[in-house]
């Protein structure tokens, strides 16, 4: 293996400010993942998009992911909220417990994946 740990997973005008997320999966020792891009504060944030509570991802069905307010993260299956910038989650049956974060980078209008952990999965 080894190499890059760069991938793209979209370009910065797909994520908007608190707006739907971008989704794709990761890998790691064999296992695949959903996870989440999200834009807040001008900044894309990637986690894991597996709740902390029972591992369900966050947004069922859709691909937002923002409270009506647009101020959390919240997760459909029992109400767990998520601060966006921390993915600590302050509300919720999971309270205390936070989402997995991911890196990655925003460089020349493009979104990246950069976690050496978490691997992008086609
Ligand atoms: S799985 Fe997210 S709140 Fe229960």
């Amino acid at each position: 293996m080894g190499g890059s740990v760069s991938h793209c997973v979209g370009v910065s005008s797909d994520l908007q400010e608190k707006g739907p997320g971008i989704l794709f999966r990761v890998i790691k020792e064999g296992t695949i993942y959903h996870a989440l891009m999200i834009r807040i504060n001008q900044q894309a944030k990637a986690y894991l998009n597996v709740c902390a509570h029972a591992a369900l991802r966050l947004n069922g069905d859709r691909n937002t992911f923002f409270s009506r307010d647009g101020n959390y993260l919240y997760c459909h299956a029992h109400g767990a909220t998520y601060e966006p910038e921390t993915g600590l989650c302050i509300r919720g049956p999971c309270e205390g417990l936070s989402l997995i974060p991911l890196t990655s980078s925003e460089r020349d209008g493009r979104l990246y994946l950069e976690d050496e952990t978490y691997q992008y999965y086609e």
